[in-house]
């Protein structure tokens, strides 16, 4: 182990940024393999804007570029986010400049992971991302290194806790999601642009990201079926929970032999499951191999101490020269993974119908649903008072995702049906 100092450049410094200040700040002896940490500079975009942690007797970049490129430099962390701009502008220029990269930044590397990684080998240097996935909880490092002896199958969890947050907090206060999500904001929990979150997005670049880690191959972001929280009704949660279930925003990666599928999707998930467990902003994830069987995470997904907690256990690894291929194996080697063929997906399915109080509605729906193949499992039918019909849900056995989605296409297009019909994922338990 070599005991040499290192002088860190940090862009941004933001909620992670400013942690990890405080955390290296806080921690003088912070030297796991002798030598120190140092940061030689900073970079963000307002020098004057006032901050948690005192900058000012930091050598100040105006360009994140002109920190990766500096002399004062040996150890780049992109602490902007973005995938593109002057995150991806500055990992670049760092990676030629034959220095090592940390980065928190999920959408930098679910988008453009294959490229940098052919950068960063190119140039002998490691890039490192454990807090771009569950941001303090170590998935990255899991997925990457301590299951590497095995094959793995599946992984599956909640990856975003703003939407944990936002289900979690309209099942108990029975408030409807436009609400939960305002007060999400004010809790700094959302961002005031709330698509990333809410539409699946941020979830989808982090499965995006284990997938690749997980199957050796390269992110295959264009790939993810993503589907968001913000259709998720109230309706839906109340009814699911009668039905024995909780709503999640599961992410989710699985290899087949068609190719490997990865999605993001609201799934219903029995109330007793570990993941219907994991409640508030927490993340939760199972990791499945064909040796190990299913291994369980939780942990906290984002907030400043455990993503900058995470951020350190890279540059950690930096200094003690712990080296690995950045997706498994050589850059030169890694191809995209063939998307899996959905329509051969089998499924368990809810599916949630508005209909006009009228006869032979329930008689019709079950017909076109048996026409189909489609077998009911259970059946409920409940009046909800501020409804504008009568809400029918019924759950189905395991059914191809084609056949589920004709027949409901069918079924939607009913005289009695008011709305389009609700259909989500049940769980594999
Ligand atoms: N927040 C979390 O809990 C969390 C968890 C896991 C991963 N992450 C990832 O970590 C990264 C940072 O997230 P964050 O929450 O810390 O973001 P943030 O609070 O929005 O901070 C972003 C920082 O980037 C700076 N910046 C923006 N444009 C810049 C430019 N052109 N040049 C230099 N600096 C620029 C901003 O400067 P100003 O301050 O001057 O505006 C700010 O300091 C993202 O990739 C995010 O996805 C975050």
């Amino acid at each position: 182990m070599s005991a040499r100092d290192w002088r860190i450049g940090v862009a941004g410094l933001g909620t992670v940024g400013t942690g990890l200040l405080t955390f290296l700040s806080e921690r003088p002896h912070f030297a796991p393999a002798g030598g120190k940490a140092r940061v030689t500079g900073v970079s963000a975009r307002s020098r004057t804007r006032p901050r948690p942690f005192d900058i000012s007797n930091l050598p100040w970049f105006d360009d994140p570029v002109a920190l990766a490129q500096s002399d004062e430099v040996d150890l780049f962390v992109e602490l902007i986010g973005g995938s593109d701009g002057p995150a991806k502008a500055a990992v670049e220029a760092a990676l030629r400049a034959g220095k090592p990269v940390v980065t928190a930044n999920k959408a930098l590397i679910a988008e453009h992971g294959a490229e940098l990684a052919a950068l960063a080998e190119a140039h002998e240097v490691p890039l490192l991302f454990e807090a771009a996935v569950m941001g303090g909880t170590p998935a990255v490092k899991m997925v990457r290194e301590a299951m590497v002896g095995d094959d793995l199958t599946s992984i599956a969890g909640i990856l975003n806790g703003t939407c944990n947050f936002i289900l979690s907090e309209m099942e108990s206060g029975g408030r409807a999601f436009e609400d939960v999500l305002a007060e999400a904001q004010r809790l700094g929990y959302a961002e005031a642009d709330p698509t990333m979150d809410v539409g699946g997005f941020d979830a989808a670049h982090k499965i995006t990201i284990l997938a690749a880690l997980a199957f050796g191959c390269a992110p295959n972001f264009a790939a993810a079926e993503v589907e968001g929280v913000d259709q998720v009704e109230l309706l839906d949660i109340r009814m699911a929970k009668d039905l024995g279930y909780r709503i999640k925003l599961i992410a989710s990666a699985e290899r087949g032999e068609q190719g490997v599928t990865v999605g993001v999707h609201p799934t219903l998930v029995p109330l007793n499951h570990p993941l219907a467990q994991a409640g508030g902003a927490l993340n939760a994830l199972f990791i499945e191999g064909e040796r190990l069987g299913r291994v369980f995470l939780q942990g906290a997904g984002a907030g400043a101490a455990p993503t900058a907690a995470a951020v350190a256990a890279d540059i950690a690894d930096v200094m003690t020269c712990a080296s690995r291929p950045v997706f498994q194996k050589p850059a030169g080697e890694l191809v995209r993974f063939r998307p899996g063929d959905r329509s051969r997906n089998v499924v368990r399915a809810y599916l949630r119908l508005l209909v006009k109080d009228e006869p032979g509605v329930i008689a019709a729906v079950s017909e076109t649903l048996a026409e189909a193949g489609v077998s009911i499992e259970s059946f409920l039918q409940k009046p909800v008072e501020d409804a504008q019909g009568v809400p029918i849900v019924l759950t189905t056995h395991a059914v191809s995702e084609a056949v589920l989605a004709a027949a409901v296409e069918r079924i939607a297009g009913h005289p009695a049906v008011i709305e389009q019909p609700r259909l989500m994922r049940i769980a594999r338990t």
